[in-house]
């Protein structure tokens, strides 16, 4: 399941320049029984099976003394991936891009020992307000969404700054050659050279796209009072 995403893209990028190392530990390695046992019927019964304790904490306490070992810090935030967890987003990823450590754990099946919540997870993190069948997808989706924070991972670090949820704005179109493709038009201001003319076009495209599409971000956004007259005559319109 992690193989195939790891070895594309932004994560064989930052892997190969050595900006991140990802080391995927399988729970079945930190059992003792023959069969490898992970899972076991949930007490008072119910549909489905219940990770257990033992194989997590014993897994987490071995990463936990690699670290040591590593004589690096030893404050990694030990996070459970779980529809249950807070909300991810961008300001999230951006929080959790300042530790030398991560330690994500997937959950899986219907659910995991609630010990493991109480005494071991220091946070829960869900991707959304939909269930997957495990937290696999969602720990690449945070792993990806934080590795591309990492200072030298991406070529210009100056495409963070406009990045959609960064800004508080959604970004703005984007065109490329042909200048008219069927009959389409890119619009007249980008070929213009005017850099201020340019500037000022996809500030407003990128205030009038968030209004139409996520009104709910524009009053969380940073607005200056050039801005919010913009969306009070947007909104007149
Ligand atoms: Cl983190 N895990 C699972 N299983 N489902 C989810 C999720 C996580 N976030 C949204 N749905």
């Amino acid at each position: 399941m992690f193989q195939s995403p790891l070895s594309a893209g932004i994560f064989k990028r930052a892997m190969d320049h050595k900006l991140v190392e990802i080391d995927i530990r399988n729970i079945r390695d930190y059992t003792h029984d023959k069969h490898r046992t992970v899972d076991d019927y949930p007490y008072g019964g119910g549909a489905g099976m219940v990770l257990k304790p033992e194989p997590i904490f014993k897994a987490v306490e071995t990463i936990k003394s690699d670290i040591a070992h590593k004589q690096e810090d030893g404050d990694a935030p030990i996070i459970l991936l779980t529809p249950q967890g807070r909300l991810f987003s961008q300001q999230i990823a951006l929080e959790l891009s300042k530790y030398s450590h991560l330690i994500l754990i997937c959950g899986h099946y219907e659910g995991v020992d609630e010990r493991v919540r109480e005494h071991l997870v220091t946070d829960e993190i869900s991707i959304g307000d939909y269930v997957l069948s495990g937290g696999e997808l969602a720990a690449m989706v945070v792993a990806d969404a934080v590795v591309r924070l990492v200072p030298g991972v991406l070529g210009s670090e100056a495409s963070l700054i406009d990045d959609s949820h960064t800004t508080g704005l959604l970004e703005y179109p984007q065109y490329t050659r042909p200048p008219l493709y069927q009959g389409w038009a890119v619009p007249e201001v980008l070929l213009s050279g005017n850099h201020a003319q340019v500037a000022k076009w996809r500030h407003e495209q990128a205030i009038m796209r968030t209004l139409e599409r996520r009104p709910e971000l524009l009053a969380k956004a940073n607005l200056s009072h050039e801005e919010k007259q913009l969306i009070y005559r947007l909104k007149q319109s």
